[in-house]
């Protein structure tokens, strides 16, 4: 077990929450959580990647839910040589499934609207036609081109601006709004991911996603479909924030999602938005909804 920094807010407030299940959620986020890897197909193919990764006596089993996703038994997967060479991407398994579930095609041209670092970027290159990355802040906006270069994802190209200053008449097919949030999600990863928590700091974030969800959405060609995620457990940041975008475009439709191998959580706040709970496939916790703009008939 590791030793975790949890405010007394937080506690109480999830408790109340997630009732019975509480105690099994809050034991899994105070143990590590285990590594996986996206085979970066820019540069190798699966089955290459494996090969090396075999022949290095490196230990790993397919995740289900997408042919390029895997989990490696490695406390360093940073080390590996076939990292070094941009071949795979070290990414928790949870944080891959936004795309998997967005499923760009070779035809697709995708808005990655909050890209930095850059891992989501990496999944979306080898998926799609061509990339529009975005990101507001300066130095992230430095680490997102240093990804683009190490992974070699000549499809994309990176804007440092704030996405919703784009030219109104834009249009993409797909669109991925992986959204700043209160990082509750990451206390599995780092321990000390909850020091700055609160509920002021949960509204503050909740009050910027909706806004941007919305500008999301008008960017998106009728027909196409934008995933949105957080790695937070607030309905506030959540089923609150697409709840907001269906009451103020009445062409958003939230649709059902399905992973294979993966058990998944629907509530009553808002029907097919998606939870990934911690306990449940052993994962970081993940939110996410998949959702379409209707055609105007
Ligand atoms: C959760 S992180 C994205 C992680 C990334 N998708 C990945 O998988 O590597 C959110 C990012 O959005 C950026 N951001 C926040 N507001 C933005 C805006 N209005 N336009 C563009 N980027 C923004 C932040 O600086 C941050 O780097």
């Amino acid at each position: 077990m590791r030793n975790t920094f949890f405010p007394k807010e937080f506690i109480e407030k999830y408790s109340a929450f997630l009732g019975e299940e509480w105690e099994e959620f809050f034991k899994t986020i105070k143990t590590k959580q285990p590594k996986s890897f996206w085979v970066n197909t820019n540069k190798t193919t699966i089955k290459e990647a494996i090969n090396s990764l075999k022949k290095n006596s490196i230990k790993f089993t397919p995740l289900h839910f997408h042919p390029q996703a895997f989990e490696i038994d490695s406390n360093v997967p940073g080390k590996l040589e076939e990292y070094r060479k941009g071949l795979i991407s070290i990414q928790e398994k949870a944080a891959m499934m936004p795309v998997v579930v967005l499923n760009p095609s070779k035809e697709d041209y995708v808005l990655d609207a909050c890209a930095a670092p850059g891992m989501k970027t990496i999944q979306l290159s080898n998926l799609s036609k061509k990339v529009f990355a975005t990101e507001l802040n300066s130095k992230r906006f430095e680490v997102l081109k240093k990804t683009i270069q190490r992974f070699e994802l000549k499809n994309v190209e990176a804007k440092r601006i704030d996405f919703r200053n784009l030219k109104r008449n834009k249009r993409f097919d797909k669109i991925l709004l992986d959204v700043v949030c209160s990082s509750e999600g990451l206390v599995r990863k780092k321990r000390e991911a909850l020091v700055g928590w609160s509920q002021n700091l949960v509204k503050r974030k909740s009050s910027d996603q909706k806004h941007m969800i919305v500008r999301a959405f008008d960017y998106l060609k009728e027909g196409g479909v934008m995933v949105y995620s957080t790695c937070s457990f607030a309905i506030e940041e959540n089923e609150e924030v697409v709840n907001y975008l269906l009451s103020q475009r009445k062409n958003a439709i939230v649709e059902k999602v399905n992973l294979e191998g993966i058990k998944i959580r629907e509530n009553k706040y808002c029907p097919n938005c998606v939870r990934l709970y911690p306990q449940d496939n052993n994962t970081q916790q993940f939110f996410l909804a998949k959702i379409r703009k209707e055609k105007t008939k």
